[in-house]
């Protein structure tokens, strides 16, 4: 008998943004003329820049020619764009990472939601609320929660509230986490935290022998200087800390798929004995079994990102971006709207008037104003309230879409 995994359908049927997008289908087929803006899901429209893709066009060529031809790569990346990681991510923040110690991958959501498969069990997870639903969906996948109950919590997982009242930072919990996800800037409530808030879960973690997993995919989006851009910027996150970084934000791959983690050797696990155990050989071990890198083309145009003019041109995209964050903000404030993030991220959080749900929030947008934002709650409960908005649309759109809200909301 091929018996299930019985723990997918503790899940909800649909994954946050697939559910969106069914109903903003829905709506479309009842009005096919209807001009929806799409400030949903966090994808950016922007193309790749001129340094990323001339570097793939030669590297189209060089699949081309016997003598530089390649087939399979390293499982953790080629060494030439391990080496930009290191000099152009991690040496201007003065952090020393080996290359033994970074994997590239075809993203950040993979890593994230596979990296729980070389902890027990029994590790029981922390989560932030709300949050990257990814955190939370693998965990029950794996079979590390029990059900949801009534208030839309798993048994099992320690959650975060990161709300209004406590500057969307979230405390120490009082039960003990095995894991903790922590999201900064954070995905959806755009806030980021400070280097004496990280201090704090890096100090919590080394004494209560957890492990950090810090996703730093929206950390290009930083403008306050004062910001950790890295976890390895705190004392001591070496030992505590596993990283992840995307360029899907950074510049524009959500389309061509390449990020990188960081699995510091000096972190361990522990054996059921207590004894120390390597979770960058863990690590090494599972991805080379379970992945084949990332092609040869996309990691010569992710290595581009780290030139001269690419990261020139890299840092012109993110400012697009954030133009049209500040677009988000002001026109939302200026209406009379309490809205937080957007100044060191690309989401900007809406807080709905009292007593508005979010998954109805979802529908009077889409009628009233034909834009489509994400729902809070489908980030979790503490979301519930909320509204988040992309700063990845189109300049134009992003504009007319502050415009409809304002002149059709009111
Ligand atoms: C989001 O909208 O939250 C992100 O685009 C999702 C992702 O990065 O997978």
């Amino acid at each position: 008998m091929s018996e299930v995994n019985y723990n997918y359908l503790k899940l909800p049927g649909n994954y946050l943004f697939a559910d969106i997008k069914k109903r903003v289908d829905a709506y479309l087929v009842k009005n096919p003329k209807a001009d929806i803006i799409k400030l949903g899901i966090g994808d950016v429209t922007q193309p790749i820049t001129p340094q990323v893709i001339k570097a793939m066009h030669k590297a189209v060529d060089d699949m081309a020619s016997k003598e530089t031809f390649r087939g399979y790569g390293p499982e953790q990346g080629y060494p030439f764009l391990i080496k930009a990681v290191i000099n152009g991510e991690y040496a201007p923040l003065g952090i020393s990472v080996e290359e033994d110690e970074i994997f590239i991958s075809d993203g950040s959501k993979c890593d994230v939601g596979n990296i729980q498969e070389i902890f027990d069990i029994k590790c029981r997870p922390a989560i932030c609320d709300p949050v990257y639903p990814v955190y939370l969906d693998s965990n029950v996948m794996a079979g590390r929660t029990g059900n949801m109950g009534v208030d839309g919590r798993f048994e099992g997982v320690i959650y975060l509230p990161s709300v209004k009242e406590n500057n969307f930072c979230p405390e120490l919990p009082a039960e003990v986490p095995g894991l903790i996800y922590l999201c900064s800037p954070n995905n959806p409530t755009g806030t980021a935290l400070t280097k004496d808030e990280l201090a704090k879960w890096v100090d919590y973690a080394e004494r209560n022998k957890a492990v950090i997993l810090y996703d730093s995919a929206y950390s290009a989006y930083i403008r306050n200087p004062e910001l950790p851009k890295s976890i390895y910027e705190i004392p001591g996150a070496k030992k505590t800390a596993i990283e992840f970084k995307s360029f899907s934000k950074t510049a524009g791959f959500t389309g061509l798929r390449c990020a990188f983690t960081v699995v510091p050797k000096e972190l361990k696990g522990y054996g059921p004995d207590g004894c120390k155990i390597s979770l960058n050989s863990m690590w090494n071990r599972r991805q080379s079994t379970k992945f084949n890198g990332v092609s040869y083309i996309v990691q010569r145009g992710a290595e581009a990102v780290y030139s001269e003019e690419g990261a020139a041109e890299t840092a012109k995209l993110t400012d697009y971006y954030m133009d049209n964050a500040a677009i988000i903000l002001n026109g939302l404030r200026k209406a009379g709207y309490e809205v937080y993030g957007g100044e060191n991220a690309p989401y900007i959080w809406w807080k709905l008037p009292d007593g508005v749900k979010s998954m109805d929030f979802l529908e009077t947008l889409l009628e009233k104003c034909q834009v489509v934002g994400t729902p809070g709650v489908g980030f979790g409960p503490c979301g519930e309230g909320y509204f988040r908005l992309t700063a990845f649309g189109d300049k134009q759109a992003t504009a007319e879409a502050v415009t409809r809200i304002i002149k059709k909301l009111a």
